[in-house]
């Protein structure tokens, strides 16, 4: 069993994943669990959301029977600016001091504010002339970071690194090998992460700033309704044209569309620049459980196949543990419990 484990911190609820890895291609989770964020928040400089959500990390900890302290921690999508960019190709070394010029080009704070992380994801071959290098890049708030860590901390935490969701997610999907190139799409409350995977490399990055939590405020600003009843209709209805004459369905689609038309650039990028057809859209995240999304993916994108993932596709439950039915929820936990150092 690892020493450590995966603490995907949501703004809708915190999950948390222990794995015991057997090689490459398998694993056995012997630790899993969730716990709502009674917040539905992660603005941890603010006392009133960390005095709201501490005991209930406390207390999934000790629910799932986690004894090990430290852990590879998610930072919320929507904290983070991150990118891929292409490079010359260079040394590590020359790298090393080229990615804050380059994190200046996108990240919108000054450079001496955010934490920079990189990692490179493909290196042209020797004698492979003027090709590129392509590099992800993450930015973090330093203030933010501080106060994550300080708060881990006083949960009894001890974080021994911290990860993208992207990256996470991206790793769940690509363990044990998958052929072709898959377009993760993993919709959070707060935000959507879109990844292109092809064999364990990431491809393209994309992040939305609108996830569940949009869904659900269109579907109350159109039919009227307060927010939980909307919740209910969303996760009750979804897409399905036959209920309430398609309202429901309607409303969803006012932000679903703009999630369709980012899929399709996607998917039309992958082809231009890495010259790779995509084969599949990997559903992932609380919202991959929309009533219909998949169907209505198949139709809008004819010929892909579309599918909820399963991050414990290549593992198997340890004694005592139960993997519940929606299982894409545990995708970013399950990544960041598979990291090895
Ligand atoms: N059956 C369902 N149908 C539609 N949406 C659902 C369903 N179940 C959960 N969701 C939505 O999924 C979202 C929560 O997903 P998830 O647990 O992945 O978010 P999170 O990781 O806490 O959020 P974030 O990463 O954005 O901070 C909520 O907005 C919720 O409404
Ligand atoms: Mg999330």
């Amino acid at each position: 069993m690892s020493a450590y484990f995966g603490l995907d911190f949501g703004s809708s609820s915190f999950k948390v994943a222990q794995v015991s890895l057997a090689g490459s291609k398998s694993f056995t989770v012997t630790a899993l669990g969730l716990a709502q964020n009674p917040a539905g928040s992660l603005e941890l400089t603010d006392q009133k959301v960390v005095e709201k959500i501490l005991p209930s990390l406390k207390a999934l900890l000790k629910e799932s029977g986690i004894k090990d302290k430290r852990a590879v921690v998610s930072v919320p999508e929507s904290r983070v600016f991150s990118r891929i960019v292409a490079m010359p190709n260079m040394s590590d070394t020359e790298l090393a001091s080229a990615v804050n010029w380059e994190a200046e080009q996108f990240v919108p704070v000054p450079v001496n504010e955010v934490e920079i992380d990189y990692s490179v994801i493909h290196r042209p071959p020797k004698g492979a002339g003027t090709q590129s290098m392509l590099v992800y890049l993450v930015a973090a708030p330093k203030k933010y970071l501080q106060a994550l860590v300080d708060f881990l901390v006083a949960a009894g935490i001890e974080p021994v690194a911290v990860e993208s969701e992207m990256v996470a997610v991206s790793r769940a999907f690509s363990f044990g090998g998958m052929t072709g190139s898959s377009l993760i799409v993993h919709i959070g409350a707060l935000s959507t992460v879109m990844a292109i995977v092809e064999g364990d490399a990431l491809r393209f990055s994309y992040v939305m700033d609108s996830g569940g939590v949009a869904l659900t405020r269109a579907v109350s600003q159109s039919l009227a309704l307060p927010i939980a009843q909307a919740e209910e209709y969303k996760r009750t209805y979804g897409l399905d044209p036959a209920q309430l004459e398609g309202k429901v369905k309607a409303a969803l689609l006012v932000i679903g569309e703009g999630m369709v038309a980012e899929i399709r650039k996607a998917i039309e990028y992958h082809l231009t620049e890495n010259k790779s057809q995509v084969s599949r859209i990997v559903l992932s995240g609380g919202g991959a459980y929309l009533p219909e999304l998949t169907s209505y993916l198949g139709e809008a994108f004819a010929g892909l196949e579309v599918m909820i993932g399963d991050p414990f596709m290549q593992g198997q439950p340890g004694r005592g543990v139960v993997i519940p039915p929606e299982k894409a929820v545990y995708s970013v936990a399950v990544g960041l419990s598979q990291r090895v150092f």
